[in-house]
């Protein structure tokens, strides 16, 4: 299996959760993509559900494919969301934010009663930290919240750098219109106090680091589709 057909082996794996009549949240990323046309393949064959996208590219994706949306705010509870990551620890903590649409992932995640984490097995970690924290930051000030987040990171013992997401076209902007840095800090061994300090400094949108939001995920190797539960 290459490792598109192991994006399409979890993708596969976690449609089997999907039921007739869900709300369903779409998550962002070149696997989320997969489970986007996989669905679409079963709405076509009568399947019906109402799905929230995380992104406007995945908006753009299913409307292409004809799976119905609305809005959170039409859909303010949701059964399920599936979505990719860019890590995964062995409780189910990720890091996402890769593909930039972790404010809106992490919102519809939140809103949702269970979370599928689709991924290949490369993103599974013992800890956190290798692939670079996405971090969504408030345009205004931003020289600020960098040196707050470095102190921050400090006081945790993390050091390393934080890159600017964008291009020599300018800054990536995120679909809520925010910038995000990119933090090479290495392994984080308390993610969840990294996470509160984050949210503690102002200029801190919201940071890829999902925590107590993961119901279970389905990481895809060579031989096929494995659960992984807390
Ligand atoms: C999008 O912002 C991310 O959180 C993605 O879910 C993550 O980057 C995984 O993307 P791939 O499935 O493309 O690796």
């Amino acid at each position: 299996m290459d490792a598109r057909e192991m994006k399409i082996a979890a993708a596969q794996a976690a449609l089997a959760h999907v039921e007739d009549g869900m709300r369903l949240g779409i998550g962002t990323g070149s696997t989320a993509e997969e489970f986007v046309r996989l669905l679409a393949e079963k709405v076509a064959g009568g399947l019906s559900v109402e799905g929230v996208p995380t992104s406007e590219r995945t908006a753009r994706l299913c409307v292409e494919l004809g799976v119905s949306l609305k809005s959170l705010d039409e859909l303010p509870e949701l059964d399920l969301t599936i979505d990719g990551a860019d890590e995964v620890d062995p409780a189910l903590r990720l890091i996402k934010g890769g593909g930039g649409a972790l404010l809106r992932e992490k919102i519809v995640a939140a809103a949702s009663s269970k979370v599928i984490v689709i991924a290949d097995e490369t993103k599974m970690v013992d800890t956190l930290g290798a692939f670079p924290l996405p971090i969504e930051i408030n345009s205004f000030g931003q020289a600020s919240t960098r040196i707050a987040i470095e102190r921050a990171a400090e006081r945790l013992g993390l050091t390393g750098d934080l890159t600017l997401r964008g291009s020599h076209d300018g800054p990536f902007m995120t679909d809520g219109g925010h910038f995000i840095f990119d933090a090479s800090f290495g392994r984080i061994p308390d993610a969840e106090a990294l996470g509160h300090a984050l949210h503690a400094i102002p200029g801190v949108v919201e940071h890829g680091l999902f925590i107590n939001l993961a119901t279970l995920a389905i990481i895809a190797g060579p031989q096929g589709a494995r659960v992984v539960e807390k």
